[in-house]
């Protein structure tokens, strides 16, 4: 079958099978043009309690197909392609935050949403990039164990300085992947470009970026800003979309590593085969993790506003 013949079953298929696609901006441009929704973690969050369909579709990775579920739980939840998982989300362990929680009594704990719905359950409130900087200034306590990406932690920590942060060793291998020599290089060779950054990179790549936000806030950037060349520190998806966005700009990815294989994971014949029933994943959660889990993320969702 070519591209477009599947692209045509598949929008048949969501139409008779009653089904809404949901995905995450590092999906690739062949699945941008058959989701119905496209964003980031937070956007996705949102429209997870929305959609009207019953049957939800994830082009993502398992915490993102995971938040679905626990936000409608009644509807049944796809995962697209069952290996794409966020190395990010495993890097922690529920026992060692339980001990934690007993020796700091007077912390709260803040999840990245880029956890398990496990360690959810045991968690105060979530936050996504997007939202991380606003939560924590909302959230009362002024105490915050932030959990589990340290880079994150650290330019939401810079943000809001009224607040502590304390910090553990976690975070994307893919964003680590960018150093300042990446930094150093892309201005050599591109003076004139802006440098837009996920804050999942290290802190001393977001110390050197003109701009710093999360994936959809670097595209809204670019789109929006008046410059005509951009070097790119995110997954590198996001320098294929803004080509085919903003024909007039260039883009160059700030590390050509910058790929999360997790995310590039699904592909189109994947979404067609689970719309078939012939693949994929459905995400089933005990219900005391859904009812546990979703406290954090409707903490989040509250905190956000
Ligand atoms: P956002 O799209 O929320 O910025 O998240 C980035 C990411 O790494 C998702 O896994
Ligand atoms: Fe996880 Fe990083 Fe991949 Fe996002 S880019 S899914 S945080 S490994």
């Amino acid at each position: 079958m070519t591209i477009n013949e599947i692209k045509e079953e598949i929008e048949r298929l969501k139409k008779e099978k009653d089904f809404t696609i949901l995905a995450h901006a590092y999906q690739s441009q062949d699945i941008w043009e058959i989701a119905d929704y496209i964003g980031d973690s937070f956007y996705l969050s949102q429209k997870a309690q929305e959609v009207s369909s019953s049957n939800v579709l994830m082009c993502g990775v398992r915490f993102m197909a995971e938040t679905v579920k626990i936000l409608s739980p009644e509807k049944t939840v796809f995962l697209a392609n069952s290996i794409a998982e966020c190395p990010m989300a495993d890097q922690m362990d529920k026992e060692v935050i339980e001990q934690l929680k007993e020796d700091m009594p007077d912390y709260s704990v803040v999840a990245y949403i880029n956890t398990t719905a496990e360690l959810k359950t045991i968690c105060d409130a979530c936050v996504t990039s997007s939202s991380a900087v606003k939560i924590i200034k909302n959230i009362p306590n002024d105490k915050i164990l932030f959990i589990p990406d340290c880079n994150l932690g650290d330019w939401v920590a810079k943000q809001v300085p009224e607040k502590h942060l304390e910090l553990l060793r976690g975070g994307c291998p893919t964003h680590l992947r960018i150093t300042t020599a990446n930094v150093k290089k892309a201005k050599e060779l591109y003076p004139e470009a802006l440098i837009l950054v996920h804050p999942e990179c290290h802190p001393t790549v977001v110390g050197l970026a003109d701009f710093v936000g999360s994936t959809t806030e670097i595209i809204s950037y670019a789109k929006s800003s008046k410059a005509k060349s951009f070097i790119i520190g995110t997954e590198n998806s996001i320098v294929e979309h803004l080509k085919f966005e903003c024909q007039d700009k260039e883009f160059y990815p700030l590390s050509k590593d910058c790929i999360c294989h997790n995310m590039k994971a699904t592909t189109l014949p994947d979404v067609y085969k689970c719309l078939k029933g012939e693949a994929g994943e459905e995400i089933l959660l005990e219900e005391d993790v859904i009812f546990k889990a979703r406290k954090s993320i409707d903490e989040m969702l509250r905190l956000a506003k």
